[in-house]
């Protein structure tokens, strides 16, 4: 989603901007610009719409120098991504801004201010930010003041930077709602909407909270807290991530994180296992306390993360005796809910930004006693600093490290890690899970990392498989039980990075419709473990071959289902039930991500999505 960055320093500062706009192309956008306060005191703006790589065009030609600026890229919700939409946005030849989120009561405010004379030239909600500043810069005088008092009239989310021709020694921040970090330097300070845009530059941050205020000069940080008082933000010093930035030996940030994954879930397991048990410390001190009361879960999640709810909703109805429900956070947060007693409230999320899941979350906080409360509110999430894990009483940070990928792989494996965990801590402190079912579960974790490397072994063979697909505009992905869930990330998978059209029913389901497109430009995909359903499954798959339609079937070596005509086998190592969706996952990542090759997609960045959805 969009991204900002900022400098103000002794030194030029354009290639300190446009570098980090680079850092922050994972996030998805669709037009970038840069605004620098040249030596002469005057305020020079480039925007582009397109990729980064045609600013950086515009800008060997330009020249811009200066030692104050702003970047953004950014990601249309309001008005065509062109460059008259791009930011930064004027007002004035000498006051500029950037803006991460959505301000709600533009409308409004447009009204306002054109009734006072400013004449709007964008059709984003972003031009009434600036506007409005000047209006109020005019009336005090001071940038700094005038932030504030426009800041109250803000209605939305944001993240703002700002500078100004006229001071020309400082650039501010406010925060509310899109995330803000400060990047410390000698003589010299940065700001962006994601450290890693500034890991070139420093490895010292602050971050900025809700309603925060920031003048950011050279040599000085101040900050006002949402009331307007000073406050102090502890300055943090960040080591993950230098490493992430970079593709290293593979062609794409996917392919990498595929291959990452034995290393991230070893991570993710690290300090939370005992030698029997799930250690139930590691959701939080109060954790053993407030599970033993748990009587149902109710997850909400989006996308990738909301799949790895629905698996978690077979471990803890099987494993751990506890009712579950499941839902996308975009249809939760507009729902009447009911709630059970002493429901435990799960949010899951790779970023800890997505606004769907964010508002779930706080609508689910702010229920009152009425309503029916939920017990307590739990974040497994990916990013230690985020909204999410902020807002909610215990949290689980997966260790996946940076996902760049916009297609989640590695998060999804290590939240799914993260919610075994979390089944077999309820399951243990509840008493409904046998201690010798919970220490095979533990045996199982710890052999998982060397089974994920085997699954990665037989990359070349789903390299192989992927030339069935290159063709195809349509498949259908299998599963049943708990790979029902999988078969859905199969898909979405597949839609996300090759834009061929997937879609995942459980197997069962097929002869209830589905089958009635199944024929020979219809690739079947199946994931078959040696599990009670295998039987069932295997019928099913004999449906697909009597229409004709070809299957790949990623199989348990020992499921006794057979290469022939028009059926393809890959033969996955054996491994516990439980465990099999995490295994089953890999497979499938790999295929989508050589299918896209394939096909020559951006695999990394597909078309119209974003890495992190902040906005409705
Ligand atoms: O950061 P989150 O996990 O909350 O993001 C949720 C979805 O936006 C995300 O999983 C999305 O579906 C990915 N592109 C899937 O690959």
């Amino acid at each position: 989603m969009c991204g900002i960055v900022g400098a103000v320093a002794e030194r030029n500062i354009t290639a300190i901007l446009l570098e980090g706009l680079k850092r922050l192309e994972y996030r998805g956008y669709d037009s970038a610009g840069v605004a620098v306060l040249d030596n002469s005191g005057e305020l020079h703006r480039l925007r582009r719409s397109g990729k980064v790589a045609e600013l950086e065009q515009a800008q060997q030609q330009e020249q811009l120098t200066g030692r104050l600026g702003i970047a953004h890229t950014r990601w249309a919700t309001h008005g065509a991504p062109c460059e008259r939409n791009a930011h930064p946005h004027f007002s004035g030849d000498d006051l500029a801004v950037v803006h991460n989120g959505i301000i709600e009561n533009h409308e409004a405010l447009r009204k306002q201010l054109k009734a006072l004379g400013y004449v709007f030239v964008s059709d984003t909600d972003t031009e009434v930010i600036v506007h409005l500043l000047r209006h109020k810069l005019d009336e005090f005088g001071d940038l700094t003041v005038a932030l504030k008092a426009a800041a109250k009239e803000l209605h939305g989310a944001y993240g703002l930077a700002v500078v100004s021709a006229k001071q020309p020694d400082r650039l501010l921040a406010a925060r509310s709602g899109s995330p803000l970090v400060i990047g410390l330097g000698m003589g010299e300070n940065f700001l962006a909407s994601d450290q890693l845009a500034l890991r070139q530059v420093t490895d010292r941050f602050m971050y900025l909270e809700e309603g925060d205020i920031a003048e950011i000069r050279r040599d000085s940080v101040q900050i006002w807290d949402a009331n307007g008082q000073p406050v102090a933000r502890e300055s943090v010093q960040y080591h993950e991530g230098a490493e992430a930035a970079d593709k290293g030996e593979y062609r794409h940030f996917m392919l990498k994180e595929i291959h990452e994954q034995p290393k991230v879930v070893q991570r993710t397991l690290e300090g939370r296992l005992g030698d029997h048990q799930v250690l139930v410390q590691a959701f939080g001190p109060e954790a053993a306390e407030l599970f033993a009361k748990v009587r149902n879960v109710q997850i909400v999640a989006c996308g990738t993360s909301y799949h790895a709810g629905m698996v978690a909703r077979y471990w803890l109805e099987e494993l751990a005796g506890i009712p579950c429900q499941v839902e996308v956070a975009s249809e939760f947060r507009y729902r009447k809910v009911v709630v059970q007693p002493d429901t435990l409230f799960v949010t899951i999320s790779q970023s800890g930004e997505t606004a769907d899941s964010l508002a779930a979350l706080r609508n689910a906080k702010a229920r009152t006693d009425k309503e029916g409360r939920y017990l307590a509110s739990l974040a497994i999430c990916n990013v230690g600093i985020s909204s999410l894990v902020r807002e909610s009483d215990l949290t689980l940070l997966t260790q996946a490290g940076p996902e760049i990928g916009v297609a989640s792989t590695k998060a999804f494996t290590t939240q799914l890690v993260g919610l075994l965990l979390l089944t077999l801590a309820l399951g243990q402190v509840r008493g409904t899970l046998a201690p010798a079912l919970e220490a095979e579960l533990i045996d199982e974790l710890r052999r998982l990392p060397t089974r994920l490397g085997e699954a990665l072994a037989m990359d070349t063979t789903v390299e192989k498989i992927s030339e069935h697909f290159a063709e195809k505009h349509h498949t259908l992905f299998l599963g049943r039980g708990a790979q029902y869930p999988v078969a859905m990330e199969g898909a979405l998978k597949l839609k996300e990075i090759s834009y061929i059209h997937a879609e995942a029913y459980p197997a069962g389901e097929l002869k209830h419709g589905p089958l009635a497109l199944v024929d020979a430009d219809m690739p079947v995909v199946t994931v078959a473990p040696n599990n009670e359903l295998l039987e069932k499954l295997k019928s099913n798959l004999q449906e697909v071959r009597a229409r004709g339609g070809e299957l790949i079937v990623f199989a348990d070596r020992e499921a006794g289902i057979e290469n022939g005509e028009g059926t393809f086998i890959v033969s996955m190592p054996h491994i516990h039930d439980v465990l099999a969706p995490i295994l089953y996952t890999l497979p499938l990542q790999l295929l989508s991500y050589y299918v896209a090759v394939l096909r020559g997609t951006d695999v990394d960045q597909p078309r119209n999505l974003a890495k992190s959805v902040t906005v409705e």
